[in-house]
């Protein structure tokens, strides 16, 4: 089973050819990243407009570097929620296109589903049920994956996503957009500890997260040291920062792992790429004896074989659209449309 799956989510074009929704043939990307960085964060209307631009070249470049003809394509695979809709509505009508032209069947994909899906392409023996954790820069997700098609939340953030709080972190600090890569990278030389900040916790409901308070301690702690004529250590704040969001994360998802008796973790989104949040991650499940799957760095961030790998389950499962599929900026992972 040969899929063409389609990524437009956000600032990423996407195209990709995959295998039995576990092999990669080929994974094109095309970053729109510089085009929104002096902006300080992503301009829908400039997302769907590069969309529109590369999206049929890098169809062509995927199908050509999967060394496919076009009638090997079994279906079409495409993200179609959540996201912001100008860009998603670029990426749907392109795979519907697709799909009239080549008569097969198109595959909607929620764009998280995709994200737990990246561990289907570097771990073949990873199979649900497991628990999974995705963070990235719109969403921090603790998910129950019961089955390919079939989850529960079981924790989520109350306000900011971790991503969405690096990135602003890292603007404070003159780190330029988006910030995880360079937070991670300058943390690397600083002192954890140096920075006391907080952890907080949302009552009553242990596997939620709230982020706002230690985005707010991060700015608090910048300007007071601008208003004493003090100098920031721009390191240790970026590692003590990262600590602090490493630590929220791990325990929940170790707290999650106890109640639900899960022996399997399974890590993906762009923050998964936090080396911190990494290590952590580790040190913690290798404690528990709990097998833990990062998706690797090349998979953690928004791409097409993701999408390509949910679809080939989605598939499976029936779950077919017509050409009246629409797309959707909001939609939980465990109640899709
Ligand atoms: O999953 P993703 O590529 O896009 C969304 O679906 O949101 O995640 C993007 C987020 C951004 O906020 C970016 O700053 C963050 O992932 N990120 C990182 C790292 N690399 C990317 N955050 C922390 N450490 C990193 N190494
Ligand atoms: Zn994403």
């Amino acid at each position: 089973m040969i899929i063409l799956s389609v990524e437009t989510s956000c600032d990423e074009t996407a195209v990709a050819v995959t295998r039995n929704g576990r092999e990669v043939l080929s994974d094109e990307i095309f970053s729109q990243v510089d085009m929104h960085a002096i902006y300080g964060g992503v301009v829908p209307e400039i997302a769907s407009r590069s969309h529109i631009e590369v999206i049929s070249r890098l169809a062509d470049s995927a199908i050509a570097k999967a060394h496919i003809k076009k009638g090997d394509i079994d279906a079409v695979a495409v993200t179609y929620a959540p996201g912001l809709i100008g860009a998603l509505l670029v990426g749907l009508n392109f795979a519907k296109s697709a799909a009239l032209a080549l008569s097969v069947p198109l595959v909607p994909v929620h764009h998280i589903r995709g994200h737990i899906a990246a561990n289907y392409l570097a771990y073949p023996e990873l199979k649900p049920p497991f628990l999974a954790l995705v963070v990235s820069g719109g969403h921090t997700l603790i998910i129950d994956v019961r089955d390919y098609t079939q989850m529960k939340i079981l924790g989520s953030t109350r306000d900011d996503a971790a991503g969405e709080c690096f990135d602003k972190v890292a603007r404070v600090l003159g780190l330029g957009y988006p910030g995880g890569r360079p937070i991670d990278l300058l943390s690397q030389s600083g002192d954890s500890s140096k920075y006391p900040l907080p952890r907080a916790k949302v009552d009553d409901c242990p596997l939620d997260f709230s982020f706002s308070g230690l985005k707010t301690a991060v700015l608090n702690t910048v300007n007071n040291a601008k208003q004493k004529g003090e100098e920031l250590d721009k390191a240790s704040l970026a590692a003590s920062f990262s600590a602090a969001v490493s630590d929220s994360i791990v325990s929940r998802v170790m707290e999650a792992a106890r109640q639900t008796g899960h022996r399997k973790i399974a890590c993906a989104g762009g923050v998964v790429a936090n080396s911190r949040i990494r290590s952590d991650l580790t040190a913690a499940c290798e404690k528990e004896g709990i097998a833990l799957y990062l998706a690797p760095l090349n998979l953690c961030g928004d791409n097409a074989a993701m999408i390509g790998s949910q679809g080939y389950y989605e598939l499976k499962a029936g779950n077919i659209a017509g050409t009246d599929l629409n797309a959707w900026a909001t939609m939980d992972v465990d109640n899709i449309l």
